[in-house]
C-alpha cells in the first residue's frame, strides 16, 4: 500500500492527523525536523507514545523522514527522496507557520508558507506524487463580510494580518500546479483543542489571548473581596457580539482522515467550520471566570485601547495583534463539508467545553511537554 506524506506531524492538528490515519490503515511517512532538543525519530516516537497512553492500545509506527520544508528537496538526501518517489503517491501538506506578525516577506510567515509550499510542490513533481491535500485556513477569507463559499478565494478582499495572505498565496500555488491529478483544499477555521478532554499541544489564536488576559491578571496582583482580581479600565476594542467560527482540534481531524479515505470525495475544498459560532462576549466571560478577573470591558469595535498603566499597555500591545482575532468572522459556508460528512457533524464549542479548554490550557501552563524518549537506532522507522 502506498504511503501517506504528511507534513507539519509534530503540531496540533499533524499529531491528531498522524493517529487518526495510522488508526485508518494508512501507511504514512512524516517529513519531521529536529527540534532544539530532538531529532525527528524522537520527536515522532514521544508523540505516538502520547496517544498509546491515552487509548490504552499500541499503535503502528510512521515512516519519519528527518527534513524541513523550508530546504529545496525539503533536505532530504538522495536515498530518502528515492523512497518517498517508489513510496508515496499522496501528500497531506500540513506544515505552516501560524505567526501573525512578519518583518517581511524573507521571514516567517512567509518563508513556511509560501516559500515551504512552493518546496513542497517542487518535491512532489520530482517524486511524481501527484493527489495533493492542502491545509489552508477558513481566513483566507481576509476582512470579508457575510457569506464566504468553499469555492472562492480571491475576491479582492484586504487581510488582517499577514498569516493570512501568506496562505492565500500557498493555496494559489497549490491550485496553479499543473501536474497534479487530484487537489483537495481543507479550510479549518479556529482550532482549539480537544472536544473532549480540552488537551492541545501548541498554543495559538484563542489559547494566546487566553494568556495575555491569565498574565495581566496576575502582574495586576490582588484579589479582593470577590475573591478575583478586578480590572476596571481594561477595556478591549470588540461590541461583544462578533461572531468566532471555533473548531475542535479532534473533529476537524476526523473529517480529515474520512475524506482522505475516500477517493469519492477528493477534489473539492472544504470549509471545515462550525454549524454554531461563538460570540466574542461568551470568550470574554469565560476568560474573566478561569483567570479569576472581572470587568473586563468593550470599548466598542472601532475604539482604540490606551491606558497610564503601564502593565494595561503592554497587555494593550501584545492584543493588537490579536485585534484582527476579535473581528466579527463572515459565514464560512461548509456545503461541501456538510454533504461529505453528514455522520460527523461538528461539536457544539459551548460555554462549558470554552471553559474546559482554557482550564486544561492554564494547569498545563500553556505548555506541552512530551514523554522523554531514548534517542536509539531503530526508535521507529526512519530513513535519516
Ligand atoms: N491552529 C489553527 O487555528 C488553524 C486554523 C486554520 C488552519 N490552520 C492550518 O492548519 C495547519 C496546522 O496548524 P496547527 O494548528 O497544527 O499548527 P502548529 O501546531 O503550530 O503546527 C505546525 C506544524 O508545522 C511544522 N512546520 C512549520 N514549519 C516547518 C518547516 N519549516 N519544516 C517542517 N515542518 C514545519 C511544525 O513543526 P515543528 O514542530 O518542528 O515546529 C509543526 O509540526 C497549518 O497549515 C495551519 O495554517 C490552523
Amino acid at each position: 500500500m502506498a504511503n501517506i506524506l504528511l507534513t507539519g506531524a509534530t503540531g496540533l492538528l499533524g499529531r491528531y492527523l498522524l493517529k487518526d490515519l495510522l488508526q485508518a490503515g494508512h501507511q504514512v511517512a512524516a517529513v519531521v525536523r529536529p527540534s532544539r532538543r530532538s531529532d525527528p525519530e524522537v520527536r515522532v516516537e514521544a508523540a505516538m507514545r502520547v496517544w498509546e497512553s491515552q487509548l490504552g492500545k499500541s499503535l503502528p509506527r510512521p515512516m519519519v523522514l528527518g527534513g524541513d520544508i523550508n530546504s529545496p528537496d525539503l533536505g532530504l538526501d538522495g536515498r530518502q527522496i528515492r523512497w518517498a518517489a517508489e513510496n508515496c503517491d499522496t501528500i497531506i501538506h500540513n506544515a505552516a507557520s501560524l505567526s501573525f506578525v512578519s518583518t517581511g516577506r524573507e521571514s516567517e510567515p512567509w518563508v513556511s508558507n509560501v516559500d515551504g509550499t512552493r518546496n513542497v510542490l517542487e518535491f512532489c513533481e520530482q517524486a511524481s506524487i501527484r493527489n495533493f491535500f492542502h491545509v489552508s485556513t477558513a481566513y483566507v477569507a481576509g476582512k470579508r463580510t457575510g457569506i464566504v463559499r468553499e469555492s472562492e478565494l480571491d475576491e479582492g478582499q484586504e487581510f488582517a494580518n499577514p498569516y493570512e495572505e501568506s496562505k492565500v498565496e500557498a493555496e494559489k500555488m497549490v491550485r496553479d500546479a499543473k501536474f497534479l491529478d487530484s487537489l483537495t483544499v481543507f479550510r479549518p477555521a479556529i482550532i482549539v483543542g480537544d472536544s473532549q478532554t480540552g488537551m492541545t499541544f501548541t498554543y495559538h489564536n484563542f489559547y494566546v489571548v487566553l494568556q495575555l488576559c491569565y498574565t495581566l491578571a496576575r502582574s495586576m496582583g490582588k484579589v479582593d473581596l470577590t475573591g478575583k482580581v478586578s480590572s476596571p479600565g481594561v477595556q478591549v476594542n470588540v461590541d461583544g457580539h462578533e461572531c468566532k467560527n471555533l473548531v475542535p482540534v479532534d473533529w476537524v481531524s476526523q473529517v480529515m482522515s474520512q475524506i482522505v479515505s475516500d477517493p469519492a470525495l477528493h477534489g473539492e475544498t472544504y470549509h471545515l467550520a462550525p454549524r454554531v459560532p461563538v460570540s466574542s462576549r461568551l470568550i470574554r466571560d469565560v476568560i474573566e471566570e478561569v483567570v479569576g478577573v472581572y470587568g473586563l470591558g468593550f470599548s466598542g469595535a472601532d475604539s482604540t485601547m490606551g491606558t497610564d498603566n503601564e502593565i494595561e499597555e503592554v497587555f494593550f500591545k501584545h492584543m493588537e495583534v490579536y485585534h484582527s482575532y476579535w473581528k466579527d468572522d463572515p459565514i464560512f459556508d461548509a456545503s461541501n463539508t456538510r454533504a461529505a460528512c453528514p455522520d460527523l457533524p461538528c461539536p457544539h464549542v459551548d460555554r462549558e467545553m470554552l471553559l474546559r479548554l482554557a482550564r486544561v490550557a492554564i494547569e498545563r501552563s500553556f505548555n506541552w511537554r512530551d514523554p522523554k524518549v531514548e534517542a536509539r537506532p531503530e526508535l521507529v522507522p526512519s530513513l535519516n
